[in-house]
């Protein structure tokens, strides 16, 4: 609690928009450069720069900081965004992997981090059983 009475956002916690980029831009540029993330650098589009921008934009929101990313894709859930890619549960783990090194490596709070990564595993499990279900 600040002395405003107003409660800190995981947002404000994390470092706002410089800290969020940074994140962002360790996980694709790892994403790029690891052969170990081969396959989930293989989903994506040639181009990563936009994804650089989406990505970190979902995030700030997510986080509680400025909304943008939800103002501008009105009823796009991130979960059925991802139904129609081929997420098994390799590439689940190969981008929750490189999100916690981005993160790590990026100088995030542990604490904090330990939260972000158990919620992007909840999600990214989500999506590989999504996956799954729909090609059974
Ligand atoms: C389970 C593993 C995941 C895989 C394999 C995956 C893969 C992808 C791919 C291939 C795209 C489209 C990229 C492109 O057009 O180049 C995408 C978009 C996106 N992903 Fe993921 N993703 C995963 C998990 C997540 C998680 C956990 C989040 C959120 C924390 C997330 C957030 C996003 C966002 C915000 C977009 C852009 C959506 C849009 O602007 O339409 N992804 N993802």
């Amino acid at each position: 609690m600040s002395d405003s009475g107003v409660s800190a956002t995981p947002y404000d916690s994390i470092g706002g928009e410089a800290a969020v980029r940074r994140v962002v831009d360790r996980f694709y540029d790892l994403m790029e450069s690891e052969p170990g993330y081969a396959a989930l650098r293989a989903m994506h589009a040639p181009d990563l720069a936009p994804m650089r921008g989406s990505l970190a934009g979902f995030l700030t929101g997510w986080l509680g900081g400025p909304r943008r990313w939800f103002e501008e894709n009105v009823g796009v859930c991130v979960m059925s965004a991802h139904a129609v890619l081929p997420i098994d549960a390799e590439t689940a783990r190969q981008w929750t992997d490189a999100m916690a090194r981005a993160l790590s490596e990026s100088g995030v709070d542990a604490d904090l981090a330990a939260r972000m990564n158990d919620a992007f595993e909840r999600m990214a499990g989500g999506m590989a059983r999504m996956a799954a279900n729909r090609d059974n």
